[in-house]
């Protein structure tokens, strides 16, 4: 299967295609878990980490993941470049890519702004989170997660709670997970459900005490404290009563079930500590996924060699 170049989002990918992504990345565990976890794969390859916005967890794995490829790596910092003296991202990546690199991993608040680049560029683009629209390689990771769990997406029950509207980690989730046939329901305050949500298929719901103990996979969403301030829920502290992954919520799920969250956290807000550290937590599973699946996103958009 040719990939396309460039991987902008989880909407228009069909299940093959979802697929040899996981399948990859399932090889490259093995990689990972070997005393010396290097491949030469990527060897002679230049990869740019381009993040306008903060990351941990999305670019340390995609540095990572291109060291074990054996690829070399360029992390840009805005706080350190031109772009603070006025410069277009336009410019910047051109400039770049007059260095020759191959590839551009990009996280920008502008929804399109990967899509943007990857029409412009002869370099491929992938995708790190692009405003409320996409996070591609959050929900490929989220996948991988649920498929060891869990095997197949046949009918498979996922319920994703939060601010649904802000997040692009949803809607990656929720185009992916249609496509795989999965079931998908989500669970907020109208107040964070976006305006066009009957257009994404998936049931929606309010009210979690009614709903929590008939899910396979229960993600909670980071909310984000401005929300408030824009008077999008009441209290933080209302919230958490309302939509919180709690102790006592836990008790009531489905046995074999697990809690997921994209990271970063806000203990005692959206999620408890005693929750995100059960036996039922698969965040820390997540975070390492993402290391192998990231390594499968750039050698297949690299045109990765087996040696
Ligand atoms: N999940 C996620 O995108 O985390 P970071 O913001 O730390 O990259």
């Amino acid at each position: 299967m040719n990939p396309k170049k460039d991987l902008v989002g989880i909407e228009k990918l069909t299940a093959p295609e979802i697929c040899q992504y996981l399948d990859l990345a399932d090889n490259f565990l093995e990689v990972l878990a070997r005393p010396i976890p290097i491949v030469p794969a990527l060897r002679g390859k230049t990869i740019l980490t381009l993040f306008f916005e903060a990351s941990t967890r999305t670019q340390i794995s995609f540095s990572i993941a291109a060291k074990r490829l054996s690829a070399d790596i360029v992390n840009f910092s805005q706080t350190a470049s031109s772009v603070k003296k006025g410069e277009t991202l336009l410019d910047t990546a051109r400039n770049i890519e007059a260095m020759k690199v191959d590839g551009v991993v990009i996280r920008h608040s502008a929804p399109g702004s990967a899509l943007f680049l990857g029409q412009r560029l002869e370099a491929f683009v992938v995708n790190a989170g692009d405003g409320a629209h996409e996070h591609p390689t959050q929900a490929l990771l989220d996948f991988m997660t649920m498929r060891q769990h869990f095997k197949s997406f046949d009918k498979l029950r996922v319920l994703i709670i939060g601010d649904i509207t802000h997040s692009r980690v949803a809607r990656s989730n929720i185009f992916g997970l249609r496509t795989l046939g999965a079931r998908v329901a989500i669970c907020a305050p109208p107040t964070l459900i976006p305006l066009e949500i009957d257009r994404l298929g998936v049931e929606v719901f309010y009210d979690l005490d009614g709903i929590i103990g008939e899910y396979d996979v229960v993600m909670a969403l980071r909310i984000q404290l401005e929300r408030q301030q824009a008077g999008l829920f009441p209290s933080v502290r209302e919230y958490r009563a309302c939509y919180g992954l709690t102790a006592e919520r836990l008790r009531r799920m489905k046995p074999r079930s697990i809690i997921m969250h994209p990271g970063p956290t806000n203990r005692g807000v959206e999620i408890d500590p005693e929750v995100a550290d059960s036996t039922r937590s698969v965040i820390l599973e997540q975070v390492k996924n993402g290391v192998a699946l990231r390594m499968a996103v750039l050698f297949i958009h690299a045109g990765g060699k087996i040696e």
